[in-house]
C-alpha cells in the first residue's frame, strides 16, 4: 500500500464505490453494464476488508465506505464473514487503526439497517462496544463517541419494531438497559467541559439514546432511570455556565456551525437542543415525568437561564428594538 500515493489510493476507493453503484447489482435502478463477475467480486471484497485498518483515516472512511456500499447488496447472504471479520477487528486492541475503520463501517451499515438483520446484530455486537465505551484509557473519544452512535441507530431500528414485535423486541432491550444506562450516567455525571467539542459530541450522543430509550422502552425502565437522573442533572447545570460563556457573553468558542469529518455538528448549540429535546421527553412521559415534577422550580430556573438572548441574536434584536418599543422611544 505504501507504494501508492495516498491520494491515488483515496481517489481508488471512491471511484470503487462508484463502480459498486453501477455495476454490482443487475437490476437496480442505477444499473450499467457490464456488471461485475461473481470472481472478481469475491476478490474485491476480501481486498476491502484488509484495508480497512489503514492509518491515513481519510483512506480508511473511503474504505469503509466502498464497505458499506457493497453490503447494501450482499450482505448478509453473499457476504458471511463480514460482520465476524469486524467484530474481530473492534475487539484487537493492539490494532487500532483496525478498530477505527471497522467503527466507520459499522456506523454506515447500522444507519441503513433492515429490521431482519438487528435481532442478529445487538446480542453480537452491543457487548464489544460496550467495552469500548467503558474504556475511555484504550478508545478515545472520537471511537467512543461513534459506538453510541451505533447504539442509537440500533435502538431506533428496535424502537421502529417494538410496534409490531413487542415481545422480541423487548427481550432484546432488557438485558441492555442496566449496563448501558450505568455508561450513559458515567459519561453525564462529569461536568461539562468548556470549549470541548469532543466532550460536547460524545454526550450528545449519549443524550440521543437515552431519548430513544425513554420514547420507546419507558415501561422497561424501572429503577434504571434514578440511577441516571442525577448525573442527567449534572450535565444540565453544567452546561449553563459553558453556555453562557460562549454563546451568551461570547467570550468562549461555541464551535458554531462547524462539522466534524462524518459531517456530525459538533457545535455547543446542537448539543444543548438535544439535552432540551430529553427534557421534553422525560417530562412528557407520563410516569417518569412525575419524578421530574418534584424539582420542577430547579428545572424551571435554569431553563429561564438558558433563554437569555445569544450574542448572535443581538445585533438582530438592536436593530428591531426601534419599532418593538415605539412608546418607550418616543418618550426620549
Ligand atoms: C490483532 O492485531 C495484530 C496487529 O495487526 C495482529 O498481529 C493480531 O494477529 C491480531 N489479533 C487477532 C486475535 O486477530
Ligand atoms: C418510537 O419512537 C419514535 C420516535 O423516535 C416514535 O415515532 C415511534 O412512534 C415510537 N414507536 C413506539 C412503538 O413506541
Amino acid at each position: 500500500m505504501f507504494l501508492y500515493n495516498l491520494t491515488v489510493l483515496y481517489l481508488a476507493a471512491v471511484l470503487l464505490k462508484q463502480l459498486v453503484k453501477k455495476h454490482w447489482q443487475e437490476g437496480e435502478d442505477s444499473f450499467e453494464p457490464p456488471v461485475v463477475s461473481d470472481n472478481e467480486k469475491d476478490i474485491i471484497r476480501k481486498m476491502l476488508l484488509l484495508a480497512l485498518d489503514d492509518p491515513h483515516r481519510k483512506i480508511c472512511t473511503a474504505i469503509g465506505m466502498a464497505v458499506a456500499s457493497i453490503a447494501m447488496y450482499d450482505w448478509p447472504e453473499l457476504w458471511s464473514d463480514l460482520l465476524p471479520f469486524l467484530l474481530n477487528l473492534i475487539n484487537n486492541q493492539t490494532n487500532l487503526n483496525g478498530v477505527h475503520g471497522a467503527m466507520k463501517c459499522l456506523v454506515l451499515l447500522s444507519a441503513d439497517l433492515g429490521d431482519n438483520m438487528v435481532p442478529t446484530l445487538i446480542p453480537a455486537l452491543f457487548p464489544s462496544l460496550l467495552t469500548i465505551v467503558s474504556s475511555p484509557q484504550i478508545y478515545d473519544s472520537y471511537i467512543r463517541t461513534k459506538a453510541f452512535s451505533i447504539v442509537y441507530s440500533c435502538t431506533s431500528m428496535l424502537g421502529a419494531m417494538s410496534g409490531v414485535y413487542n415481545a422480541e423486541t423487548s427481550s432484546l432491550v432488557v438485558p441492555l438497559l442496566k449496563p448501558w444506562m450505568e455508561q450513559f450516567s458515567s459519561i453525564l455525571k462529569i461536568p461539562v467541559q468548556s470549549e470541548n467539542p469532543d466532550d460536547w459530541s460524545i454526550k450528545m450522543e449519549v443524550l440521543k439514546c437515552l431519548n430513544q430509550f425513554i420514547q420507546n422502552f419507558s415501561s422497561l425502565i424501572k429503577s434504571e432511570f434514578e440511577v441516571v437522573l442525577q448525573p442527567l442533572w449534572n450535565t444540565f447545570v453544567s452546561s449553563l455556565r459553558v453556555y453562557e460563556l460562549a454563546s451568551i457573553e461570547g467570550t468562549e468558542d461555541s464551535y458554531e456551525g462547524r462539522y466534524d469529518s462524518d459531517g456530525s455538528e459538533i457545535s455547543l448549540e446542537s448539543f444543548v437542543i438535544q439535552l432540551f429535546e430529553l427534557l421534553l421527553t422525560i417530562v412528557g412521559n407520563s410516569r417518569l415525568g412525575k419524578v421530574v415534577a418534584a424539582n420542577v422550580k430547579e428545572l424551571v430556573y435554569y431553563t429561564i437561564a438558558f433563554l437569555q438572548m445569544t450574542e448572535q441574536q443581538t445585533p438582530v434584536l438592536l436593530y428591531h428594538m426601534p419599532s418593538c418599543f415605539p412608546v418607550y422611544l418616543n418618550k426620549e
